[in-house]
């Protein structure tokens, strides 16, 4: 294990994954956001939908789109390239908890998420994922919310 918590199994377990989720990114992303808001509507409130002012369907929504491409490229920026070099896995961490600090989003909530993830993710690869999915998953989401937390005290 290095400095990004995961051991080598675990990274591996990911990078597969990943290499079967980016073959859809936009696709996935989007399905990934509209169950987040299925799931946890009071995350909805926080998101900002003016840049596509005219699409009352979220699931049509143009600035959802853009959020959801956002979404899946940071965790493939953490999973592609943070994993293989854990100092951009500690800059691009980084990064993400400073523009979230604003927003008020907490290590509850990224757990939140994560559990999202991980169930769409498991249901979408199906057979093609493998059992250590959720244990590896799941350390990559801990790495995250515990980074939210100790900002949480800065
Ligand atoms: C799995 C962890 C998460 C990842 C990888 C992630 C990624 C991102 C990225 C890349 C952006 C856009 C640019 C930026 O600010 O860096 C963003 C924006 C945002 N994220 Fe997250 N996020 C995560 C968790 C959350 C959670 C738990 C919330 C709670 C509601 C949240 C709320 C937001 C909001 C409100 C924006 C701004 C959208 C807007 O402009 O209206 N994110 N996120």
């Amino acid at each position: 294990m290095d400095e990004t918590g995961l051991t080598g199994k675990q990274k591996i377990t990911l990078l597969s994954a990943w290499g079967l989720i980016k073959q859809d990114l936009d696709l996935h992303g989007r399905n990934i956001m509209l169950l987040i808001f299925r799931e946890h509507p009071h995350f909805i409130p926080y998101f900002d939908f003016s840049a596509d002012p005219n699409n009352t369907s979220l699931s049509e929504n143009r600035a959802l789109q853009a959020h959801s491409l956002n979404l899946i490229m940071a965790l493939g920026a953490l999973i592609e390239y943070g994993l293989k070099t854990p100092k951009m896995f500690e800059c691009t961490l980084a990064k993400l908890v400073k523009n979230h600090k604003t927003r008020r989003v907490t290590s509850q909530d990224v757990k939140m998420f994560g559990e999202v993830i991980l169930m769409y993710f498991a249901q979408v690869l199906g057979r093609q994922s493998a059992s250590s999915l959720p244990t590896a998953f799941n350390r990559l989401i801990e790495q995250i919310a515990e980074a939210f937390e100790a900002a949480q005290f800065t």
